[in-house]
């Protein structure tokens, strides 16, 4: 894949994750270490990763995700275009626990109580562009994963269940690992042209609905 089509194709894997091929530990190392090429605000580097394969508590976790992914849709309206990817999005919360790598990727520090958009831009931009480094060398290599925060309302018993210290270490996402399965790649689903989301000398089209 090159660079392009690489960074085109990458979506969120959850029915094409093989849950019977086990991930190389190698396999992971490599992926972890390009993610921690990732930039951060002044080069901080506060990712932590915990890579758990363990049967018992990817059960474990996979239940506290279950029952996040429902938090998650309590009470809402679900458009009907959108229901094809709650459809996958359960799919995933319910095959949680069979993955065969979760990595929860973690960030030192909480984030800050003074909630301006400066600083939250900073303690959050500091981690995602680890998360998707993560995500894009996983796929060059013929791997998948979905990017999810459903496990975050459960993020102090997963943390007691990890020994992750909550009071000083943020969990950000949580990336199930997988082979793909042999399939249709389903065309990744982005607005275009760019040209609409773009302003020249200033913001454009003001009365924009964003979802
Ligand atoms: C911040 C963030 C949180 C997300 N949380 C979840 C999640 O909890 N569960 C899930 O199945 N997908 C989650 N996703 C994946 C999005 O649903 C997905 O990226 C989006 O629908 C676009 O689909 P695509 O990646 O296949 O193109 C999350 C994505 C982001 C960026």
């Amino acid at each position: 894949m090159n660079g392009r089509e690489l960074l085109t194709a990458t979506r969120s894997y959850r029915r094409r994750l093989d849950l019977n091929r086990p991930v190389a530990r190698q396999d992971l190392l490599d992926c972890l270490e390009i993610a921690a090429y990732a930039p951060s605000g002044t080069n901080r580097q506060p990712w932590r990763f915990v890579v758990v394969t363990d049967p018992e508590l990817k059960r474990q976790i996979g239940a506290y995700y279950r029952k996040g992914f429902a938090a998650n849709l309590d009470g809402r309206a679900i458009p009907s275009e959108l229901r094809p990817d709650i459809n996958s999005g359960q799919y995933l919360a319910d095959h949680m626990h069979e993955v065969p790598a979760l990595v929860l990727v973690c960030s030192v520090g909480r984030p800050p109580e003074e909630l301006s958009a400066r600083r939250l831009a900073s303690f959050y931009g500091s981690v995602y562009p680890a998360v998707w480094n993560f995500m894009l060398a996983l796929r060059e290599r013929g791997l998948g994963s979905t990017l999810t925060t459903a496990h975050l309302f459960y993020e102090r018993e997963i943390g007691e269940l990890l020994g992750i210290p909550c009071d000083e270490v943020t969990q950000v996402a949580l990336l199930p690992v997988a082979h793909l399965l042999p399939g249709a790649e389903n065309p990744v689903r982005r607005r275009t042209p760019v040209t609409e989301l773009i302003g020249w000398d200033g913001w454009q089209r003001p009365d924009e609905d964003v979802r």
